[in-house]
């Protein structure tokens, strides 16, 4: 522990004095003009780019140009690791797309901006939902602007087939697999996924929810409860998963989220279990809810939330550049520009005032649940993307997961090394 906390202080004190020489000579190490911000971000699909196109539009309307650079990759490990090399070398884009834990963890770095003054004008104490504040302050300093709310425990669904099928959404676990094995029997492909380490733990999100629910989640997601986390409830989640690979198509191995959702799409495939991100690429392909597409909770986790918000953490620039970061900021959590861009995306707004009134079925359910589950104390932090444990427990998470779901470990095997794993990343 004390190893770990020297190592941290040495690395903060590093980037202290790499973001100091940033801010003497702003320009020249950046590249970046002061009326420009530079977004770093993994917003790449068809549905995302179109949901960012609404900030970039909004921005340029008030005279701030867009540097853009994009990093592909759910969940947004790769653009992770092109932000450790950006502010070690003194030159941090002005704002970056980021999860959670992650934003605490630069927040402690002592890189990010403050945007107190901000806050403080805009009340965003006050419309913010708690939940997130916790990930977008740090010692009472607001260093972030939260975009959205999304949630992991979503099914899509492809109207026509389960029509054609003769299958109705399925309330529970056990009716979720035969719907999709008669789905198999009728010749389509019942769950696409892509096999990448986010996307299998953005399944498990559910998988764990649904088999031992939201007590359960918490104690061994966030609490990282070693019984819980070597518990019988635990085998049976992986082996759920390991039926849920049964239900793959051969080709699932590395394909990207979008692509499995144009699966669903184009009616080759039943079902995509996935964040509602997806609904960006459903509506960006034209299609209706309740028409083209179901929405629905993962079956067994109804009335419970698996959260996951983006949020624009800004760091540290040079004072001539920080107009343009506060201008967009502001505009990040006006609550035009929250309809504007959570209609498109698939979320639903980062502020507890907006109406549902311009959101499609699927929103408004969103919006619902979510209300619901603050009520009740069913919302909680996705683990796929970083709001239930920090990244090194994460990572320790992608690792059985995906070593589990591709490969042929025994559910008991993968349950041993979860709760050795775990232990050693926290
Ligand atoms: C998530 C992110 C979402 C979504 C998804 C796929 O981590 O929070 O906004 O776009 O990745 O790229």
């Amino acid at each position: 522990m004390t190893a770990k906390i020297t190592i941290k202080k040495t690395f903060g004190a590093i980037l202290r004095s790499a973001s100091l020489a940033a801010v003497t000579s702003a320009g020249l190490v950046s590249g970046v003009q002061a009326s420009e911000v530079e977004v770093l971000h993994w917003w790449t699909s068809g549905g995302e780019a179109k949901a960012l196109g609404t900030l970039k539009s909004t921005l340029e309307s008030q005279g701030v140009d867009w540097k853009d650079m994009p990093v592909a990759g759910g969940g947004g490990s790769s653009a992770m690791t092109v932000l450790r090399s950006r502010v070690m070398s003194g030159n941090a884009p002005t704002a970056v797309q980021m999860l959670g834990f992650d934003i605490l963890d630069w927040g402690e770095q002592g890189v990010t901006a403050d945007l107190n003054d901000l806050a403080r004008a805009e009340g965003w104490d006050q419309v913010v939902p708690k939940a997130l504040q916790k990930f977008a302050k740090i010692n009472g300093q607001w260093i972030s602007a939260p975009v959205n709310v999304h949630s992991t425990n979503w099914v899509w669904g492809n109207k026509a087939v389960l029509d054609k099928v003769g299958i109705a959404v399925p309330e529970n676990w056990n009716d979720f697999i035969h719907a999709m094995r008669k789905v198999k029997a009728a010749g389509y492909v019942p769950l696409a996924h892509g096999g990448q380490a986010w996307q299998d733990a953005t399944v498990f999100d559910g998988v764990v929810m649904a088999t031992g629910g939201i007590d359960f989640y918490r104690k061994a997601l966030v609490d990282l409860d070693q019984n819980a986390l070597s518990s019988d409830t635990m085998k049976e989640v992986f082996e759920r998963m390991r039926q849920l690979r049964g239900l793959v198509d051969d080709n699932y191995p590395g394909r990207d989220w979008n692509l499995a959702s144009a699966m669903v799409i184009n009616g080759e495939a039943a079902f995509q279990m996935m964040g509602d991100w997806a609904k960006g690429e459903f509506l960006n392909a034209g299609k209706t809810p309740g028409d083209d597409f179901v929405c629905f909770r993962t079956p067994g986790t109804q009335g419970t939330v698996t959260f996951n918000a983006d949020q624009f953490a800004m760091f540290e620039v040079g004072r001539d550049r920080q107009d343009a970061q506060v201008k967009m900021a502001k505009a990040v959590l006006s609550p035009e520009f929250q309809i504007a861009f959570n209609t498109v995306k698939g979320s639903v707004p980062a502020r507890t005032d907006v109406s549902d009134e311009a959101f499609d079925a699927c929103g408004k359910k969103a919006i619902g649940d979510l209300k619901e589950a603050v009520a009740s104390d069913s919302l909680v932090g996705s683990l796929a993307h970083g709001h239930a444990a920090p990244a090194a427990v994460k990572n320790a998470f992608y690792d059985v997961i995906t070593a589990h779901f591709n490969g042929d470990m025994s559910a008991a095997d993968a349950v041993k090394q979860l709760a050795a794993s775990v232990k050693n990343a926290s």
